[in-house]
């Protein structure tokens, strides 16, 4: 096995706070339905310690959101988490959700009843960001931040109102309006059509130009794991061990040449002989 840290460019992550995160020797059993437990997580460790883009892929169900929520310190009710092995950020054990780190799944949870700019502007109606950022700074963020995602002139907008992809602009303004060190995305983009899917990813990539920070997205699409991370982890089947791990150099954005490349094509069959290798190996897209 490989292990590599991301390669992040210099010129796209001036600026960022830096922030590190370990997980160590994580093992996770949930109960199992038929009595006993089932582990779903095997000695994984992992360490992040710079801003970057760093890609999770995995078989279906073999624990990629469980791994994604204890990076962000979030523990599922009623369950012990983790089982074992411990989860430190910037040097410290992390013990419940973590105040800078932000999550973005694939049900966008947009509130229905809330206009676009009051969703993005959410956080700040809670004590923890409105004792962080005065009301004239956060309406600032929020204005700036709907600019960035192309969403300026919906602001009065309902999510009833807008498309897949501009609900998830929404949530991504939302997390992105926090600065947060750790941004955590669960295949934020796996329902999407493969033109918004692309247009998203682009998007992504001039948002982490302008507020770099640690990202780790989990994907089932291969094409999207290389076009995207600064480095690619892969999960084996349940349990879950880290079977590779290794970084890609190419600047972003990638072109379509690139994609195209015995690297890009290199780098894929790697990914897939991985997943293949997995029994049970579930859904894997490629989308070139
Ligand atoms: N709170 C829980 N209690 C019991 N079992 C759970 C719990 N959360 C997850 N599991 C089980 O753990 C396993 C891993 O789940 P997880 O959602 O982390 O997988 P995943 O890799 O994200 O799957 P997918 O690719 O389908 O999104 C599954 O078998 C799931 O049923
Ligand atoms: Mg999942």
């Amino acid at each position: 096995m490989n292990t590599a840290v991301a390669a992040a460019k210099p010129a796209e992550t001036a600026g960022a706070t830096s922030v590190s995160v370990v997980v160590k020797d994580i093992v996770q059993e949930y109960p199992a339905e038929t009595g006993g437990v089932t582990r779903v997580i095997d000695r994984v460790t992992l360490s992040f310690d710079k801003p970057g883009i760093n890609m999770l892929l995995g078989p279906s169900g073999c624990g990629k959101s469980t791994l994604l929520h204890m990076l962000g310190g979030v523990r599922p009710m009623g369950v012990r988490t983790p089982t074992s092995g411990s989860v430190l950020i910037d040097g410290s054990e992390c013990q419940g959700a973590h105040d800078d780190s932000v999550m973005v799944f694939q049900r966008y949870a947009n509130r229905p009843d809330l206009s676009v700019f009051d969703n993005v502007a959410f956080p700040f109606r809670l004590k923890l960001w409105k004792s962080r950022v005065p009301e004239a700074e956060w309406r600032q963020r929020v204005a700036d931040m709907l600019k960035a995602v192309g969403l300026a002139d919906k602001a009065g907008l309902r999510p009833a109102q807008l498309s897949g992809g501009q609900n998830q602009r929404v949530a991504l303004a939302r997390a992105l309006v926090l600065r947060p060190k750790i941004l955590l995305m669960d295949e934020p983009f796996g329902a999407l059509d493969a033109q918004t899917r692309e247009e998203m990813q682009r998007l992504l990539i001039d948002l982490y130009r302008s507020w770099p920070c640690l990202v780790v997205f989990v994907t089932h699409d291969v094409t999207e794991a290389l076009m995207l991370g600064d480095r690619v982890i892969v999960l084996s089947t349940q349990p879950a061990r880290v079977a590779d791990d290794f970084v890609v150099g190419e600047a972003r954005p990638r072109s379509a040449a690139w994609q195209r490349s015995a690297e890009a094509q290199g780098l894929e069959e790697r990914i897939l002989n991985q997943l293949h290798a997995s029994p049970g190996k579930g859904q894997v897209r490629v989308t070139i």
